[in-house]
């Protein structure tokens, strides 16, 4: 699957180093032709000539060895590739890349490629919730930087949580999604399809100037209206209040309440394919409240609610214009998948991205996501990813499942 792909790893220098050396051998069995850069660092945790065994190439070190420049200058290093995969990345890898800053062979490569850049982060629980870090991150992903992991558990460092760098396997898996991916590009499996988005909260006013809201970023939905878009789909997305920038090639609709969403959702059909991952008040006010309630008009009001329209079971209940494939996202915190293939069967939709927001996971408004996808009778476990990469492979989902482009 990797034939004569080429992947210029770098190896930054972190306890999950040696892990490299597995990584290099999974990936030159699939085929892969596999060119090493150590950081100073990554060599103090092993051995250039290990990794010089694996990549049956020589390990590049240092960019002001003269042999190096003289064999293989830096720009010719980052450019002879087809993938740059950073592992592990460490948090001073990261900051680097995230700020330009070239000091090392690893560094000066990686400002220097023009070639797409994979990292899959390793360090300690604390250093990656770091604020530093988390903004780096951030930096990276609006860069376009592509990340795999990190995975959680027990750290080498004795603690544990967020910060161990993903299984080889999965990291593997991830370079083979991306090379699976682009040789499709240019290809638009969603073409002449129709696609549905709904996104972000809604906020449902208490009297003119109060609502009821909740925490929902819109990230995630935004990522695949625009992933959706970019495999070809005429898409729309039906937002509630967020801060986000309309995603390229959709036509965004902005609304505020679950009843204006409904509305807008009808609109927006037909459609193939609907996916609903917005965060819909359950509950919106009983009456209208043309004035503001005072605070000073006697006892706390009694608020008296009545329930929202569910928007994902009224679009997989339409008789005439149900699109094909209707997707639902649950968002739990435990019994994830349990709870979803229940939410599949009561709302009748075909699938349920079941998103697990447990603290230890994918905290509602980050970056990242955990899912596993829930269908009629399969359950596929997710590795952690960036919301975007979730949002890559669940459109490649849906255009396989939808079938040959129609146009
Ligand atoms: O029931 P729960 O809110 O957990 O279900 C979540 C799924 O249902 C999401 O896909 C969400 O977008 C959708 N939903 C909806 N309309 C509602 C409530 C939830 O479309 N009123």
């Amino acid at each position: 699957m990797l034939q004569d792909k080429r992947v210029l790893l770098i190896v930054g220098g972190g306890i999950a180093a040696y892990k490299a050396l597995d990584l290099i051998r999974r990936l030159r069995e699939r085929g892969a032709r596999v060119r090493a850069i150590m950081t100073r660092a990554g060599t103090e945790f092993v051995t250039p000539l290990s990794v010089a065994s694996l990549t049956g190439e020589k390990a590049y070190t240092d960019l002001f060895s003269l042999t190096d420049e003289a064999e293989m200058g830096h720009i010719r290093l980052s450019r002879e590739a087809d993938l740059v995969l950073v592992a592990p990345a460490t948090a001073d890898l990261m900051a680097s890349m995230a700020h330009g800053i070239a000091r090392d062979l690893a560094t000066t490569a990686l400002l220097a490629t023009d070639k797409p850049v994979m990292i899959a982060p390793s360090m300690n629980v604390q250093m990656w919730l770091h604020p530093a870090t988390q903004r780096n991150l951030r930096i990276l992903e609006g860069d376009g930087i592509l990340r795999v992991g990190p995975g959680s558990g027990d750290l080498a460092c004795g603690e544990s949580g967020d910060g161990r760098l993903a299984e080889v396997m999965d990291i593997v898996a991830a370079v083979e999604t991306f090379f699976s991916a682009r040789s499709k590009a240019g290809d638009q499996p969603l073409a002449g399809r129709r696609a549905l988005v709904t996104a972000g909260p809604t906020h449902e006013a208490i009297d003119p100037v109060r609502y009821i809201a909740n925490r929902s970023s819109g990230k995630q939905g935004y990522a695949i209206a625009q992933a959706l878009a970019a495999l070809g789909a005429e898409t729309t997305l039906v937002s509630g209040p967020t801060v986000l920038p309309d995603p390229d090639r959709v036509f965004t609709v902005r609304v505020e309440s679950a009843r204006e969403m409904l509305a807008a959702c009808e609109a927006a059909l037909p459609a193939d394919v609907a996916v609903c991952v917005a965060a819909v008040a359950d509950w919106r006010m009983a009456d209208d409240t043309r004035q503001k309630i005072k605070k000073n008009s006697g006892a706390p009001p009694a608020l008296k609610l009545v329930e929202n329209p569910d928007i994902l079971a009224g679009l997989s209940a339409r008789a005439n214009d149900r699109p094909r494939l209707v997707v639902g996202f649950a968002a739990e915190t435990q019994n994830v998948v349990a709870y979803a293939q229940a939410k599949r069967a009561k709302k009748h939709c075909d699938w349920i991205v079941a998103n697990d927001v447990s603290p230890a996971t994918g905290i509602m408004g980050g970056d990242d996501n955990t899912v596993h996808l829930v269908t009629a009778d399969t359950v596929e476990d997710w590795p952690p990813a960036s919301k975007s990469a979730v949002a890559e492979r669940l459109a490649r989902r849906i255009a396989d499942h939808l079938g040959e482009p129609t146009v």
